[in-house]
C-alpha cells in the first residue's frame, strides 16, 4: 500500500479477528488470491452491524476503526482501544444499552511518527493513473503499451509516486513490478529490468497451477530457443518453464 508495515497492522489484524468473532464470517470472502489482496488494500468490508443488527453500532464502529485502510485512521495505541471498549461496557452497565460516543478520545500515540501520506502530488498521480487506464482498456493496436519517465533529483519522491499506482493495478488484476538501477550495480547490464522480472516471476509462482501453466505456454511461445538465455539472468523462470 505504498507504506511500511508497522505496529498498527496488529490493530488491523485484531479488527479482523473481532469482525469474525462478531459476525461469524471473515471481512472478505473470496478464493481468488489477487482479489483478496486487493480487498485488503482498497475495499471496505461491510459494517459488522449490517451483517448482524444485534451488534451494537458503537462496537461495529470500533471494529471499523481498527480496520481502517489508512494506518493513521486506526487506533494508535492499545490503551486508546482499551479505553473505548471499557467506556462502551461502562455505559452498557449503567444504562443497559450501547450508546454511541466519540471514539479515540484517549487514543494518544506513545511515539512520534511522520504520516506516510503523499502531499501535493494529486496532479502527477492523476497523470499516471490516466495513462494506466488508457493501456488497461481492451486491446487495440493504439493502446498496446506506453512508457512514462519520471525524473528528479535523489529523494524528491519518484519511488513514492510510482508506488501510488500499485493499488489500481492490483484492482484490475495487473502485476506491479519494479526494479532500481542502483548506483552500486552499474556493472550489471539491465539490472533494473532483471530485478523487475524476477519480482514478476515470484508473483506468477504464487498463482494457481492452471494459470501458471498458461503463463508457461505463453512465455515459451514468445522465448522459444532463447529461454535458457533468459533463465541465466532470471533463475526463477526455470521454476515456471522447467529445465531447458
Ligand atoms: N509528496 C510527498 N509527500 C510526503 N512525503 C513524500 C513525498 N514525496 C516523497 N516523500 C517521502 O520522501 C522520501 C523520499 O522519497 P522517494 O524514496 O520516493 O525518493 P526518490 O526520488 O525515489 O529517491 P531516489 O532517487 O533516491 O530513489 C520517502 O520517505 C517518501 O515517503
Ligand atoms: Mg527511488
Amino acid at each position: 500500500m505504498n507504506r511500511l508495515v508497522d505496529w498498527r497492522s496488529d490493530f488491523y489484524s485484531l479488527g479482523a479477528s473481532f469482525y469474525e468473532l462478531l459476525t461469524g464470517q471473515l471481512p472478505f470472502t473470496t478464493n481468488d488470491l489477487m482479489e483478496l489482496v486487493y480487498c485488503h488494500l482498497a475495499k471496505e468490508p461491510p459494517q459488522a452491524t449490517t451483517i448482524n443488527t444485534e451488534i451494537p453500532i458503537v462496537i461495529s464502529n470500533i471494529v471499523a476503526k481498527l480496520m481502517a485502510k489508512n494506518a493513521e485512521d486506526r487506533y494508535q495505541s492499545a490503551l486508546g482501544l482499551k479505553h473505548d471498549l471499557e467506556q462502551a461496557y461502562l455505559i452498557y452497565k449503567e444504562t443497559g444499552e450501547f450508546t454511541n460516543f466519540e471514539l479515540g478520545k484517549r487514543d494518544i500515540p506513545d511515539r512520534f511518527t511522520i504520516p506516510e501520506k503523499l502531499y501535493g502530488r494529486e496532479c502527477e498521480i492523476k497523470t499516471l493513473l490516466t495513462a494506466f487506464d488508457r493501456i488497461a482498456k481492451p486491446f487495440t493496436e493504439l493502446n498496446r503499451s506506453e512508457m512514462i519517465l519520471v525524473a528528479g533529483y535523489s529523494g524528491v519522491g519518484k519511488t513514492a509516486i510510482i508506488n501510488e499506482i500499485h493499488r489500481p493495478i492490483v484492482q484490475k488484476k495487473g502485476y506491479f513490478i519494479k526494479g532500481k538501477y542502483d548506483q552500486f550495480q552499474r556493472n550489471i547490464p539491465l539490472s533494473g529490468f532483471v530485478q523487475a522480472f524476477r519480482d514478476l516471476m515470484q508473483q506468477l509462482l504464487s498463482e494457481k497451477d492452471a494459470q501458471l501453466h498458461s503463463w508457461k505456454n505463453k512465455i515459451l511461445a514468445e522465448l522459444g530457443e532463447q529461454s535458457q538465455v533468459i533463465i541465466d539472468v532470471i533463475p526463477e523462470l526455470e521454476e515456471i518453464l522447467g529445465k531447458q
